[in-house]
């Protein structure tokens, strides 16, 4: 980069200073021998005036000739204007079209789904677009610093695995050297050994799962973050998904408003999820749902218009617990009072986003999840290493799993968990 060549978004740091940019024509609108150029260079959108008097006749050339989305370079000095989005304005002195752009299949007009998903290559670029990957990517910073600062390690997990972790009936089957393997349901399973070695723990990447249901709140392909504590029982554990949740809202509300604004997104909702929240257990969530009118029975799962009912009533996030351990997965330590339950925990967003977060406290003795693995006629030879860590030193633990588009959806409003992952892979959907 040439000295002065600066970034949109640091543009006021340079008031009335001659500067240069490299970026793309966002939009164009020409009154007589002034041209009005919207200029994007990834950091932000800058208007830079451009009039013919003060330009060469070739630069006013491109200035004319310029179309939406040709790479452009731009000199200009800043002039700081707060009427002006991002509150500068450009006066162009020099102008040039690097590569002049053919019709963009993209433009301010209206269009179909189907046909912005062929173009997610090109999608990208639009403004609401960039507002969601932009909050995704804080998003993703503030889950990092937050297990950064409280000293947990991080633990890389595998994404091709010899056995299941969720359940058989999601999985990716690959082939590996002649034996079949599968693509990661949840780094749970390689994480729980990793706490004998460093206490606290957690994995961050993406999960797969073979979802035949084609709704708004499932991707084949989605990332999570998975923490596991040694010595965490099941009442820290709540308190630890709480404090998560609320601490990554903060975050956002602190540090993408921004982008919450180009998404028109209702802060207020956001602001109540940072109050504790209301925890109820699965046979209290299950009367509620009954004196609601849905057709739940004890003993099955909650569906997801379940999860929008119960968030429409608290209007918050809402802590589910104590749920039947015959609908729980293998490794949920039974509730010791009532062994019928499990010890886990969903987190079930406001607003219809559904189940944000699921977790456990963990089966640690070995004879008795030796027994559950049994039970679940799960392939003994897969799961010796798993038993291995309750054989060797086992002690209480817990942790739990966030999705990460489901809880990028519920901070910027937009309704389909497609538009919260740069490359959504779906149901029959994995172009481009
Ligand atoms: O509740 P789940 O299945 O829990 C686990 O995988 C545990 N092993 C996690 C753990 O305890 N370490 O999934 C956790 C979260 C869900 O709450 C949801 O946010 C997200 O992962 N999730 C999905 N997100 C997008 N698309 C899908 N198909 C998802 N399935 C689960
Ligand atoms: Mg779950």
């Amino acid at each position: 980069m040439s000295e002065n060549t600066v970034s949109i978004r640091h543009l006021k740091e340079h008031a009335d200073q001659v500067v240069h940019l490299k970026g793309w024509l966002n939009g164009k609108r020409r009154s007589g021998k002034i041209g009005f150029l919207q200029i994007r260079d990834g950091s932000g959108t800058v208007q830079a005036v451009a009039s013919r008097a003060e330009l060469s006749e070739q630069a006013w050339e491109d200035v004319k000739a310029v179309t939406q989305e040709s790479t452009v370079h731009v000199s200009g000095t800043v002039k700081v204007d707060e009427r002006a989005p991002g509150g500068v304005e450009l006066h162009v002195t020099d102008f040039g079209v690097d590569d002049l752009c053919g019709e963009f299949p993209i433009t301010p007009k209206e269009h179909g789904t189907a046909f912005l998903m062929e173009h997610r290559h090109l999608w990208l670029r639009s403004s609401r677009q960039r507002a969601a990957l932009a909050v995704r990517n804080e998003v993703c910073q503030g889950i990092r610093d937050f297990f950064y600062e409280r000293e947990f390690t991080l633990i890389d997990s595998p994404i091709l695995t010899p056995a299941a972790c969720e359940g058989t009936s999601t999985l990716f089957e690959t082939d590996y050297f002649g034996d079949p393997a599968f693509l990661s349901q949840s780094g749970q399973l390689y994480l729980e050994p990793a706490i004998s070695a460093f206490g606290k723990v957690y994995c961050f990447g993406p999960t797969f799962r073979a979802e035949k249901s084609k709704t708004r709140r499932h991707l084949t392909e989605f990332w999570m973050v998975e923490p596991e504590v040694a010595f965490l029982e099941f009442g820290g554990l709540c308190d630890l998904a709480e404090e998560f949740i609320q601490t990554l809202v903060g975050r956002v509300l602190e540090r993408c408003s921004e982008h919450l604004e180009v998404l028109e997104r209702d802060i207020a909702q956001l602001e109540k999820s940072t109050h504790p929240f209301p925890r109820i257990t699965y046979t209290k969530a299950v009367e509620l749902l009954k004196e609601k009118g849905q057709s739940i029975e004890w003993g099955e799962d909650l569906g997801g218009e379940d999860e929008t009912v119960l968030a429409e009533h608290f209007d918050q996030p809402v802590l589910i617990s104590h749920f039947p351990a015959a609908i729980k997965a293998f490794y949920m330590e039974p509730d010791a009072d009532d062994p019928k339950l499990a010890l886990g925990l969903d987190i079930i967003a406001p607003e219809g986003y559904g189940e944000i977060i699921g977790g456990s406290q963990r089966i640690h003795d070995h004879d008795f999840l030796l027994e559950r693995i049994k039970e679940h006629d799960l392939p003994l030879e897969a799961f010796k290493w798993y038993l291995d860590v309750r054989k060797y030193g086992t002690c209480p633990h817990s942790g739990f799993g966030m999705g990460v588009e489901r809880f990028v959806a519920w901070m910027t409003g937009v309704k389909h968990l497609r538009e919260t992952i740069p490359y959504p892979r779906m149901l029959y959907k994995i172009y481009p």
